[in-house]
This record gives structure tokens, sequence and C-alpha cells, in this order.
């Protein structure tokens, strides 16, 4: 059984090593993430040419997604390193104050224009909600707060605004440099921390340009104000090439319990409008120390996957986690069961929209085809950038969609599609006449068809023309000439 739905495993000190980095690809990970908030530019590119190193010894595509740090807004530094807050004290973020002075009374903050942008009455969140603040008054550089949730509070710990609405800037200095390595290095997908608009994303991806890079943009979701209006979440969706439902940062912000909707919300929207979508943040939390999941992350996962996401996200379960390769192999399963499921089958995907381009009209016509003609065992997209494929994916279905590009890029890109599965295939290299036996010579030596079978062709009047696809046919292993 194949698995649809992807895996992004984030690596980290505890996966390393070549042998590791192979253990998590044998165990179900198609896409590997690099955080820039952690380790300089060394690291990361050492990291990426082990990854693309070893895709290529197991002959398979694999996409770096690299991730910018973004402007996480911290408290500074405590002289003891650590503070414990008790509910009702008095507590004082003042941005003037010494960045390592931080005591039991105040601390710092590099955030130097918090002071202007909250009000009374506003809560701060501290360490991913964990802290809680109501501001009693500000005082020039001093917020003075009030603690309503009291606990530990170490060095360089998050601040959210509940309700969101903190101004700062998506790309910081730091992300800037970031972006170079990211050109430097190649990676497929680059993800943008807290934009607030489609205007970010348009920025980084000139950034990266102008650093002589080409990957796939990811708009992080996990601003309150990027999903208290559609029109934004929107133009977001539409800069993008794909999104990430970041979890951590805006279930603070927005509550937990408004997040649940808020999920199934970008999911859809983001299928709706054609790119993907990653769903991210403590999927399977617990197995950073344990060796298997609990039944609310199994049902977390598997309901990530009935919302229609793309892929899953692991974030320290692999990066620093005890359990690594165990950690993917156990969200494989959970993919495989939750896809089974006919809610994870059927779609009504665009049922009311005309289509506006030749070849996604084909994508749907095909789609709807494997998907109601009995005997269809598999699609094989021929594909250019990959676009047919990502048509083809957007639609709930249980069909395997073969990717066949001559384009590694591509190769790899489509690695994150729901559904879809890389092969390398150059029909510009063979007569015209051959391509669709060979083709399904392809799956057929793989064991993924077999003679009898039926296959859903996609293709264009010329080979390897990009945005061609106008054709769909449909074919009999066995008796494909
Ligand atoms: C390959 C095929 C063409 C097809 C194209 C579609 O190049 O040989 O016949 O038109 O893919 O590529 P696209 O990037 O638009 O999915």
């Amino acid at each position: 059984m194949l698995k649809r739905t992807k895996i992004v495993a984030t690596l980290g000190p505890a996966t390393d090593s070549k042998e590791s980095i192979q253990s998590l690809i044998e165990a179900g990970a198609n896409v590997f993430r690099l955080n820039f908030s952690h380790g300089d530019a060394q690291d990361h590119i050492n990291r990426a040419k082990r990854i693309r190193d070893i895709a290529r010894e197991l002959n398979t595509y694999i996409a770096i997604l690299g991730d910018l740090q973004g402007p996480k807004i911290r408290v500074a530094r405590f002289k003891d390193d650590k503070i414990e807050l008790i509910k009702d004290a008095q507590f004082i973020i003042d941005v003037s104050l010494d960045k390592e002075g931080g005591t039991i009374n105040s601390v710092g903050s590099s955030y130097t224009t918090l002071p202007q942008e909250v009000s009374t009455g506003d809560h701060l969140m501290l360490d991913d909600g964990r802290i809680q603040l109501e501001i009693t008054d500000i005082i020039g550089t001093q917020v003075v707060t009030k603690v309503l949730v009291g606990g530990e509070l170490s060095n360089n710990k998050g601040i959210n605004l509940k309700g969101g609405g903190l101004s700062a800037p998506a790309l910081t200095e730091k992300d800037k440099e970031d972006i170079k390595t990211a050109a430097q290095i190649g990676i497929d997908y680059l993800a943008v921390s807290f934009p607030r608009s489609a205007e970010d994303i348009h920025l980084a991806r000139q950034l990266l340009k102008d650093a002589g890079g080409d990957s796939a943009l990811v708009a992080k979701i996990e601003r309150a104000e990027t999903v208290n209006d559609h029109d934004i979440l929107d133009s977001i969706i539409l800069a993008s090439d794909a999104v990430m439902v970041a979890r951590g940062d805006l279930g603070v912000e927005i509550g937990d319990a408004e997040l649940i909707g808020v999920q199934k919300h970008i999911i859809n929207r983001t299928r709706e409008l054609n790119r993907v979508v990653i769903t991210a943040t403590q999927m399977m939390e617990s197995m950073i120390h344990n060796p298997i999941p609990t039944r609310a992350e199994i049902f977390d996962v598997a309901n990530a996957i009935l919302d229609g996401t793309d892929a899953v996200m692991l974030s320290a379960e692999t990066a620093t986690g005890d359990n690594p390769a165990k950690t993917v192999q156990a969200m494989a399963n959970v993919c495989v069961g939750a896809e089974g499921q006919t809610l994870a089958k059927t779609s009504n995907h665009r049922i009311d929209i005309n289509f506006e381009l030749i070849d996604e009209a084909i994508a749907m016509a095909t789609m709807y085809t494997a998907n109601h003609l009995t005997g269809v065992k598999a699609i094989i997209s021929l594909t250019e950038s990959g676009s047919t494929a990502l048509w083809l994916s957007r639609i709930r279905s249980g069909m395997p969609i073969y990717a066949l590009s001559r384009s590694i890029e591509t190769l790899r890109k489509v690695a994150l599609y729901r559904g879809v599965e890389p092969i390398n295939f150059d029909p510009t290299a063979l007569a015209r006449h051959d391509v669709n036996r060979l083709a399904v010579e392809e799956l057929r030596s793989r064991g993924y068809v077999k003679d009898g079978d039926l296959v859903i062709i996609t293709k264009g009047d010329s080979m390897g023309a990009l945005g061609g696809t106008n054709a769909m046919k449909v074919v009999k292993v066995g008796a494909v000439n």
C-alpha cells in the first residue's frame, strides 16, 4: 500500500548522521526541513549535501525545505537563566533593560516597539502560552503586567499577543542572510515565518531570485490577523506555492478551540486554490521520549489527513527526539490507515467552477475518470513543471498519481504533493510512438501495475513542453502501442 500523505521531517542533532537520514527515508520521510533558527550556514549546507547524496544512492526524490526563523518576539535573558513567576505577582517587560539583566521583577526584550503596540488589558502569552500575563500599565519603555498563569520562565522564550497584532516585519536581517544560504544550497521549498500579507511572500521570492535561487515558497500561517480576514488569507495562499498550518504560534494567538476550525478552513481553501498544504507542530510530540504515540496524537494526524492535508510535519520529534525513525514509521502507519477511509477519497473539489486552462480541465477529467471507471489502477502524468500532477492531486482520491518528468527539480518538488510519486522519465529522448508504451513499462517494471490493469496517461502534443497537457488516454497494460 503506497502512502499518499507526505511526511516532512525536521533534521537536527538527533538525525545528523548519514545512517539516520537514510533510516528516516526508509521509514517514509519525503521532505527534510532545515530549521534556520538553529545552526549556522555551514551546518545547513552540510546537511543538504548529505540529503542529496543519500537520495541519489537510494534512487529516490526527496525535497528540502528551508524554514526561516522570522521575527519571533522573545524575552531577553535572566541573570540566573530562569525565574519562577507566581500568580498575581507584578512582572515588567522593559525593552530598555540590559539583555542579560532579567530578574524575578523584570526582563528585557529586543522588540523595542512593544510598549507602543500593546494596550492595558491585553494578554501576553509567553513560552507558547504556558505563561500568561495581563497588561496593567504602560510606562515609557516598561510594559507592566500581572501574572495570570505562572510557572518557570527561562531565557529567550517567545512572546505572543493574544488575538495577534504585533507588527514586526516578516523578514529579518538574519532571514535575508539565510535566503542567500538557501539559494546557494538550491533548496526546493523556502518557508517564510509570520508573513503578514502577500507582499511578504513577494519580497521573499524577489530576495531569493536576487540571490540566484528559484525554489517554491511556503507561507507559514501563524498570525491571528491573517486567518481573521479571508481576503488576506486568500492573497497569501495565492502568492505562495504551499502553505503551512503553523499551529504553534497560531494556536497561542487564536486559542486551540478556534484552531480546530481554522485548520480545516486553511487546508480546504489552499487545495481549492490549487496550492499545497502542510500541517505542522506537536503532531507526535510524546514520541520525543516515548517509543509509541498517544491515541490522541494518532487521531490528530489522522484528522489532518481527513481534512485533506498534503503533508504532516515532525519537528523536535525527529530533530532532537529519542526515536526519530520510529516516529516517522508510526506516522506513516497512521497515514495509510486514515487514507483508507472513504472521507479521504471523496471529493467535490472545484465542483462549481469553470476552468480557464485546458491542462487543468484535462487533469480534472482524468481524475473523474480514474475515480469512476472500473479497472483503473494508476495515473501517469507526463509533466515538465509538476503543474499537471498538482492539479490531479488537488482532488481527493485513492488513485496513485505517477509524475513522470525529466526534471530533477520537478521530481523533488512533487515529493510534497499528496498521492504523487515522482519517477524520472524523459519523453524527449524517445520516439513519439514509444512514449505511452515505455511510460507504462516504467510502472510495470516496478510492480505498480500488471497486465490487464487500466492506466490513464496525460500529456500534450509536444514532448517536453510546459503547460501543454491537452489529452488523456486510457490504456490497458500489456496492450499499449
Ligand atoms: C511533458 C510532456 C508534455 C506535456 C508536459 C506538461 O513535458 O512531454 O507532453 O505537455 O509534460 O507539463 P506541465 O509542467 O505543464 O505539467
